[in-house]
């Protein structure tokens, strides 16, 4: 029997991924040692292979088939857009994608006019702007701390992840549109998923069971 190979996402979504699959019997408890730099994982009785990827990586690793299944948030699969089946959604680390920026700028999203949009996801920004506003913007791509763009004056706006609200409260900005709901999916790499369907569709049956 060959390995099935899952990817991670890492940060705060691996925590709650590894739990839900402990809740299945699928444990690796090799993985929770937190001081450990190793990066692959290996269950030996029920042949699975585990790791931990930057999160924009994970669809990467599936559709290579690199990794059979992974688990990474919606925000992620949107951007990339990446050959792959979307299967299951967790509904863990549940936020939305959202336009926020100082109240002035509402204005600017009324009119339609020619604004910089600063984000970590300029595909989503861009389809968003481009394909279901049309409206033409220029978009920034950052890498974090994306609220700092409009206090600074680098962009009216930015398209980011909204979950409590507090990063936007504190820097005095507030969502100005709501682009999508976002939480942890489940993908797999479409040769896999004929390959291997019996034990992938096993797998996720019984994740269906306990969320
Ligand atoms: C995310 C996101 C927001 C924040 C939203 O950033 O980009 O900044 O969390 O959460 P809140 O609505 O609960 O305040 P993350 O902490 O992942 O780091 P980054 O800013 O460096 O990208």
């Amino acid at each position: 029997m060959r390995y099935i190979t899952f990817a991670l996402a890492k940060g705060r979504l691996a925590k709650k991924a590894m739990g839900l699959l402990e809740q299945i019997g699928i444990t690796c408890e090799e993985m929770k040692d937190e001081n450990s730099r190793k990066l692959i994982f290996v269950n030996e009785e029920l042949k699975l292979k585990f790791f931990l990827a930057k999160a924009s990586d994970v669809p990467t690793y599936v559709e290579y088939g690199a990794a059979d299944i992974g688990v990474v948030g919606k925000d992620t699969i949107l951007e990339e857009g990446r050959k792959l089946y979307e299967v299951m959604d967790l509904g863990i680390g549940k936020c939305r994608m959202c336009v926020a920026g100082p109240a002035e700028a509402k204005e600017y999203l009324l009119h339609h006019e020619r604004i910089r949009v600063a984000s970590k996801y300029p595909n989503i920004a861009k389809d968003y702007f481009y394909n279901k506003k049309h409206q033409t913007v220029e978009i920034i791509k950052l890498n974090g701390s994306v609220e700092l763009a409009p206090i600074v004056g680098l962009s009216e706006v930015i398209v980011d992840i909204v979950e409590t609200g507090t990063t936007l409260k504190e820097n005095g900005l507030e969502v100005l549109e709501e682009i999508c709901p976002l939480s942890a999916r489940v993908v797999v790499n479409q040769v896999s998923m004929k390959m291997e369907n019996e034990r992938i569709s096993r797998i996720i049956q019984e994740l269906r069971k306990v969320i």
